[in-house]
């Protein structure tokens, strides 16, 4: 009689307890899932968000002077033609009798209208122009991801290119009167990040 008794108690108190440590496991489960470091999953909308940043960037005068359609670099704020029938030649350095190196030196020349410089100071080589003038948001994200056009880079490159290159450095100390791109480097190098570690998402 006692023990048909106490079996009668049993059963609710088990449901009672499994009840319980069902509720600690779930419990449980959510604070290890919130201690857990997140993996952040690839986020397109992100990503080509970030790239309209780096567009805006990449398009300023600062960067697209130097990354023209033709063979001539162009100058100013306003992208003008290059003045004195400046020409890219075989190398980028420019022609003979017109090397780059004849009037832009190592460094910015102070004043206005003056050579800016920098050692390496060229334009792209025929062979890989990176052509940034006139080219729309998809149409410049799409030529970023295609090696044939970016001498072989893969978008780690460029990011490492945009973000160390001494050449591409001088765009945010381009010297008097001119006016640099609209993010700092550090910004520019971040969305260029948001915009990879999301997958390189294009624009339409
Ligand atoms: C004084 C001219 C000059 C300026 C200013 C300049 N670039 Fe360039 N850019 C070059 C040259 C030259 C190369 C090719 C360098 C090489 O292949 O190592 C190049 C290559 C590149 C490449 C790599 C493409 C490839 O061929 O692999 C990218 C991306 C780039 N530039 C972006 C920029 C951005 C962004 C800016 C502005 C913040 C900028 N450039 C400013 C001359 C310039
Ligand atoms: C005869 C002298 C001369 C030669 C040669 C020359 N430049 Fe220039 N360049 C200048 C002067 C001067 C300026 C500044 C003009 C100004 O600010 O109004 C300038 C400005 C520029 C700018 C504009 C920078 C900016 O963002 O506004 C670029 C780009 C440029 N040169 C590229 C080149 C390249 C590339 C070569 C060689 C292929 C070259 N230049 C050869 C004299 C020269």
């Amino acid at each position: 009689m006692i023990t048909k008794k106490t079996n009668h108690l049993r059963l609710p108190f088990l449901l009672l307890s499994s009840a319980c440590s069902a509720a600690l496991l779930i419990f449980a489960t959510i604070a290890v899932l919130h201690a857990a470091p997140r993996i952040p999953k690839p986020d397109a909308n992100a990503s080509r968000e970030a790239f309209l940043e780096v567009y805006n960037v990449f398009t300023s005068p600062r960067c697209q002077n130097c990354h023209p359609a033709g063979d001539s670099p162009l100058q100013g704020d306003d992208s003008h033609v290059h003045l004195q029938y400046v020409q890219r030649g075989k190398d980028g350095h420019g022609v003979y009798g017109m090397r780059c190196d004849a009037c832009h030196q190592t460094a910015n020349l102070s004043g206005e209208h003056m050579p800016p410089g920098n050692p390496k100071w060229s334009l792209p080589s025929p062979e890989h122009k990176m052509i940034i003038v006139g080219r729309s948001p998809a149409e410049l994200c799409r030529q970023l991801k295609d090696p044939k056009q970016t001498g072989g880079r893969s978008l780690q490159q460029l990011l490492e290119h945009v973000s160390s290159d001494d050449l591409v450095g001088w765009a945010w100390d381009p010297g008097t009167g001119r006016t640099p791109p609209p993010l700092s480097r550090t910004e520019t190098v971040a969305q260029m990040k948001i915009w990879i570690d999301g997958g390189a998402a294009c624009p339409q």
